[in-house]
């Protein structure tokens, strides 16, 4: 019999987690993942209209993952489970981009005040403790050089990269003062199982997936020559466990993404492939989704392998043919052994 491989998320067997914006599409995946390796797992998450949260991510888990409806700044009620935290993943956020300013005041209170109210509870109710903030790679704006690392000028084309970047630098800087000891992750386009496809601003990837699980053929805005390297949710979680594992001195920012980009034309194709569409169409690109554009992208890992000993795993037509499985429309042939294995875990353990 085939022996579970040793992984250094076995380190997490007892820990106590809170995860906030755990009922969204990242932090579900982190928080089922941190209960399959047997983590204690607190969720922090408001429900907050128009992000990609809901209580169906979680609701097989629902006895072994407490979930607190509270906005992360509310000093009633998020204390209790500070106290006692050996890890914070702070995961709660905005994600849609937009370069109208109307937007950008609701963008501020969740990206920037509720943040900084919950940094000041971490430092009184769990000081020094871990802190792990998914900032975004939009902070980078147009890429002056590709791949993207670390050092890369910050010069974002929208107030959600500008709102990110400060949190990130509020975490950074409560750091330096001894308050927290956090991590920035600043991760790329990430899709899976759990993403809110009905949800608009959630990216390109959950548009086209959208579009397709509805049988609808897809368009591409512009050329579709810019390239992008989606990660699968699972990898992102991994390189967030790591990141709250990791011993860390000189490096507290790290570029996660895949190493391999694809072109926007290539990833509607392969999307359009599995789910049995036409191929995508061309069309120009709106004006509005035209200025946030940053063109391609893709990221330089050296950082976050050599540091956190991180790297994807995942190829893009494994990921898409995972993904629109999970959604179920359609059999998309065999599954790799390795697949779901998250979804395999928690089945393990509601049996248990
Ligand atoms: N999805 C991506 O492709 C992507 C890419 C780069 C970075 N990120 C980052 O990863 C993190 C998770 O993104 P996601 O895609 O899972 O987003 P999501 O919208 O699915 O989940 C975010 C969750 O945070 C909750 N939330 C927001 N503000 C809150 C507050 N003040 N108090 C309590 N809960 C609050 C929402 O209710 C939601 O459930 C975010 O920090 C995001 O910026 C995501």
């Amino acid at each position: 019999m085939i022996q579970p491989r040793h992984t250094p998320f076995e380190a997490y067997r007892g820990r106590r987690a809170v995860v906030t914006g755990g009922l969204g599409f990242i932090g579900s995946n982190l928080s089922l993942a941190l209960r399959a390796h047997g983590a204690q797992v607190v969720v922090i998450d408001s429900l907050v209209h128009g992000c990609g949260g809901s209580p169906a991510n979680l609701k097989e888990f629902a006895p072994e993952i407490h979930v607190e409806l509270a906005d992360i700044a509310d000093s009633d009620r998020v204390p209790e489970h500070l106290l006692g935290a050996d890890v914070i993943f702070n995961l709660a956020s905005e994600i849609s981009h937009s370069a109208d300013p109307a937007d950008a005041s609701r963008d501020l209170e969740l990206n920037v005040c509720s943040q900084l109210a919950f940094l000041r509870l971490c430092a009184q109710h769990a000081p020094r403790r871990r802190v792990v903030y998914t900032s975004t790679r939009q902070v980078y704006g147009p890429p002056r050089y590709l791949p993207v690392d670390e050092r890369h000028p910050v010069e974002p084309v929208d107030f959600n990269g500008v709102h990110k970047h400060a949190a990130a630098q509020y975490h950074l800087l409560m750091t330096r003062l001894g308050s927290i000891d956090a991590v920035i992750l600043n991760l790329t386009n990430v899709y899976g199982p759990r993403m809110a496809l009905g949800v608009p601003g959630q990216g390109f990837l959950a548009h086209f997936l959208a579009h397709a699980l509805k049988g609808h053929s897809l368009r591409v805005f512009g050329d579709g020559r810019q390239t992008r390297d989606p990660l699968f949710v699972e990898d992102a979680v991994d390189a967030i466990l790591l990141a709250g594992l990791a011993s860390l001195s000189e490096h507290r920012l790290f570029n996660i993404g895949n190493p391999e980009a694809w072109s926007l034309g290539q990833i509607a194709e392969l999307v359009s492939e599995a789910a049995h569409l036409p191929p995508p169409r061309l069309c120009p690109f709106p004006e509005n989704r035209r200025i946030i554009d940053i063109g391609s992208y893709s990221t330089d890992t050296r950082l976050a392998h050599s540091v956190l000993g991180w790297q994807a795993a995942t190829r893009l037509p494994e990921g898409i043919r995972r993904t629109l499985q999970f959604y179920g429309r359609q059999t998309f042939g065999e599954v790799s052994p390795k697949a779901s294995r998250y979804a395999a875990v928690g089945a393990h353990d509601q049996s248990a």
